[in-house]
């Protein structure tokens, strides 16, 4: 029967199964994968994807891991079903070209059956409709019975990573939790009854955009088997939240919460499971070195924080608690994944800042809400409602409770409406991965599997025309006028990569002339993007191919000169400082990194001090391949995400800087020649970014700045030393000549208000004036009422005005004796402004209000009138 097994368990169980039988166990690729046209990691292929393709050559031939991954397009389901993720982790065992499918379905039955327990008559299998032969591996070799191997089509069956890619029919093992229920009825779609637990894709395809197949140079094998799925079943729990892989982060989130998961009603269940989901995802993100932002990744982070900190909202968490619940799942993972609690510090830190931000943003939500309310008569719309929840973080069902104590409704079709929109634009952005260019390359360039690159030592090279495009399509040729994509068969181009933008140059040959004017690369082809300016070009051509050197030259000083600010940076400011972007191009370079607070002008003007003594200093650039393990030993600094057993570059410029880097440098720092930081700004939360300049770049932009300084001085008629002073002195002229224009307005509303004198109206023994003063600012409105009540004596003014658009001010100035009437000015105006949406107060004898809406100053200085003739008649 069942061996209850950890989760930890089932996942080195898992491997030393398939170890055993010649598997070679990998790590755990990053969850930001390789790939620059995929999102997430969202299977345990995924790494694997261009050994699948025949684009890159595998040390292996068989392969098993843990990955670990992440998919959005179910986040709605999360907590309500038993088994919905976000981050999960799919153990896998891998054949490139080696084995097929009767030793993977073998395999597959073994470990579930004999190694892992499962009763036989529990399991179920499906097949592909048309795959005879995997259906007859299950009914002859394993042994189950026909009516037990349930035929699916396409849409369950064949497994695809995207629209285009590697593929293949499928066949997947079930789990039956009621086997009572009889064999007549099987329907593996009942998730009350059926959890699909492992999956077995025979790879033996690519599908291009028009859904055509082409078999694969070779047959393989990809699997996955639901780690959170198996540890439920063997653990006996009624979902994958209460395994251990999740139930003490649940638990965690209900301690700070005060309340108890197991006697919880069902929907503080859901948030509680929701939390213990999004926060495991959230944790190997950031340790991947995603950081939260309102695009790809970052978005995706974001968005995931936001539901975790709203939920904990919900079930009346009314602190920050972020970094404790994040804490219990670093706790639950560093065992398998050491790397986030290396990443601890960040983690806390990113959280805490997010967590902040959105419960203002919440805050922000509350008074927008109250808008839509006043604005609302009878339903609040779809859209409305979404805003709320998407930017605001507010469930509908908030929304719709608030909606109801005001005695309005909430449209929810239109809200579920707009929701699949967005569930629509998410899916198209976030999880299909495109591989249309790849695959049409691929086809084109059949004849080389990658393009080889000379250029960290040639400039020019000879190079053969493997294909050719215009406008995306493959053409034999092309001539003079053409704008062309070349792919070479070897270039000395640097193709754009690790933020370093691509060469640019020339290819030639007789009478044959091609401006290259950028360069890409899709997988290992490098993609030439140039004009031919003469002659024809053909595919199969041999061309000269040759660089720019002087903008190789820049984009090198640039590239080095960002190693040494990443250097003194960590010297300076922190030395936990890691890269979240670059950008390498010839006329300057940007460096993002993560960091909670703006760097000082300080720490900037040292950073550029150590900068330029080490490029004084003439240090050699040391470049060495090895494996990324012993860089890693030698404390080379690396972006978080690494590849598979890869052997790595390394440039050290030895006792400055030593990082992993494929791009081009200078031979040694002093070819740099000198380094000028531009700007220090903040790109998005806990990340800043620095831009400078280096090399002959720092001579364009120090031209710029000159020509800016010499036509200030023409301007001014000044030297430029005597720039400042000169600024300064306008700057407190303007201030003087400002004072007087103030001192000339109040003289001129005092006149203006003198005229009015003539408007007071008797009321028994006492005047009464009530006026608009068109214009004039609260504090000449006061000064005015003021002294007209001092010359009228035994009087009651109110005087009112519109001093910008949508603003109301108020004044009144009431004598004693009025104040004697039982009149107090404060209470008297704060009423009266209540009439133009605002309020106000002060003393009995004078003062002032404010409101919002000019519309209604007319009316309010009319009530004031028939108030007052009433109290004081
Ligand atoms: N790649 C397959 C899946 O994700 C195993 O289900």
């Amino acid at each position: 029967m069942f061996k209850s097994l950890s989760g930890a368990q089932i996942r080195q169980t898992f491997l030393d199964f398939y170890a055993a039988r010649g598997h070679q166990i990998l790590p755990s690729a990053s969850l930001v994968p390789e790939d620059p046209t995929v999102l997430l990691t969202i299977a345990g292929m995924l790494p694997f994807k261009p050994i699948f393709l025949g684009q890159r050559k595998s040390e292996f031939l068989r392969a098993t891991t843990s990955q670990k991954c992440i998919r959005t397009n179910d986040i709605e389901n999360v907590g309500r079903t038993a088994r919905h993720h976000t981050f999960f982790e799919m153990l896998g065992n891998f054949s490139f070209g080696d084995y097929f499918k009767e030793k993977a379905i073998a395999w597959a039955w073994e470990l579930s059956t004999e190694v892992f327990g499962l009763p036989a008559e529990r399991v179920v299998v499906s097949v592909f409709r048309e795959d005879e032969e995997a259906f007859a591996i299950w009914r002859d070799q394993i042994g189950i019975p026909s009516h037990r191997i349930i035929r699916m089509d396409e849409a369950d069956n064949f497994w695809t990573s995207g629209p285009t890619g590697p593929c293949g029919p499928c066949s997947e093992l079930y789990y039956d939790f009621h086997p009572e229920r009889g064999d007549d009825t099987i329907d593996l779609e009942d998730d009350s009854r059926f959890i699909e637990f492992y999956n077995l894709v025979f790879m033996q395809y690519n599908r291009d955009a028009d859904g055509n197949l082409t078999p694969l140079q070779a047959q393989n094998i990809d699997t996955g088997l639901g780690l959170e799925r198996m540890a439920q079943i063997l653990q006996q729990v009624p979902n994958n939240y209460e395994t251990d892989l999740i139930l003490p982060i649940v638990q965690t989130a209900a301690t700070i919460a005060g309340i108890d998961y197991a006697t919880s009603d069902e929907k503080t269940q859901v948030s509680l499971k929701v939390i213990g989901d999004h926060i495991r995802a959230v944790v190997h993100l950031i340790t991947d070195g995603v950081t939260p932002s309102n695009t790809d990744r970052g978005y995706v982070l974001r968005r995931l924080i936001r539901r975790v900190v709203r939920h904990g909202r919900l079930i009346g968490i009314d602190r920050p608690f972020t970094p404790e619940v994040a804490e219990a799942a670093i706790a639950l993972s560093e065992d398998a994944y050491p790397n986030v609690r290396v990443r601890e510090t960040s983690i806390k830190s990113e959280l805490q800042l997010e967590e902040s931000r959105f419960l203002e943003t919440l805050d922000r939500g509350e008074k927008l809400l109250a808008e839509i309310i006043t604005r609302t008569k009878k339903q609040i719309s779809g859209k409305d409602a979404f805003v709320l929840y998407d930017t605001y973080g507010f469930p509908l069902e908030l929304t719709q409770e608030v909606a109801e104590e005001k005695g309005l409704t909430v449209d929810a079709d239109g809200f579920e409406a707009e929701m699949e929109k967005q569930r629509q634009r998410s899916q198209a952005a976030h999880e299909t991965i495109d591989l249309t260019v790849q695959g049409s390359i691929d086809q084109l360039a059949e004849h080389i599997h990658s393009t080889e690159f000379l250029g960290y030592t040639e400039f020019s090279s000879s190079a053969q025309v493997a294909a050719l495009l215009v406008e995306g399509k493959a053409v034999d040729h092309a001539s003079a006028g053409a704008t062309v994509q070349i792919i070479l068969d070897q270039t000395p181009f640097y193709a754009e990569s690790g933020g370093q933008i691509g060469d640019r140059g020339y290819l030639s040959g007789d009478d044959l002339l091609v401006r290259v004017e950028d360069v890409q690369k899709e997988s290992d082809f490098f993609v030439h993007f140039g004009r031919i300016e003469r002659g024809t070009l053909k595919v199969g051509d041999t061309v000269s191919a040759q660089i720019d050197r002087a903008c190789r030259r820049r984009a090198q000083a640039n590239h080095s000169a960002t190693h040494l600010l990443q250097a003194a940076l960590k010297k300076f400011v922190d030395e936990s400082i890691s890269q979240a972007g670059s950008l390498v191009a010839f006329d300057r370079l940007r460096f993002d990194f993560n960091l909670s607070r703006p760097v000082t002008p300080d720490e900037l003007q040292q950073i550029e001090e150590q900068v330029n003594t080490w490029i004084a200093e003439a240090h050699t650039a040391h470049i060495t391949v090895m494996p990324l393990t012993e860089a890693k030993a030698k404390g080379a600094t690396a972006m978080f995400g690494e590849k598979y057993g890869d052997e790595v570059r390394v440039l050290d410029f030895t006792g400055v800087s030593m990082e992993l880097c494929g791009g081009t440098h200078v031979s040694n720092t002093a070819e740099i020649g000198v380094f000028k930081i531009v700007s220090e700004s903040g790109v998005a939360a806990g990340i800043r970014r620095i831009e400078a300049v280096a090399g002959s770049a720092v001579l364009d932009y120090l031209n710029v700045r000159d020509k800016v300084v010499r036509d200030l001085s023409e301007r001014f008629k000044a030297k430029p030393e005597e720039l400042p002073d000169r600024v300064t002195s306008l700057q407190i002229e303007l201030k003087q000549t400002q004072k007087q224009l103030e001192t000339l307005r109040a003289e001129l509303a005092l006149a203006k208000s003198d005229q009015l004198l003539d408007q007071a109206q008797p009321v028994g023994s006492f005047k009464l004036l009530v006026a608009e003063m068109a214009g004039a600012d609260p504090e000449s409105l006061k000064t005015a009422a003021e002294r007209l009540q001092k010359k009228l004596g035994d009087a009651a003014v109110v005087l009112g005005s519109v001093p910008e658009a949508d603003k109301v001010s108020l004044v009144a100035a009431f004598s004693k004796s009025v104040n004697d009437k039982g009149l107090q000015a404060g209470k008297f105006i704060g009423a009266i402004a209540k009439i133009c949406g605002g309020g106000g107060g002060g003393r009995p004898n004078l003062a002032q209000a404010g409101g919002r809406d000019p519309k209604q100053l007319a009316v309010a200085l009319e009530t004031a009138r028939q108030e007052l003739e009433t109290g004081l008649g």
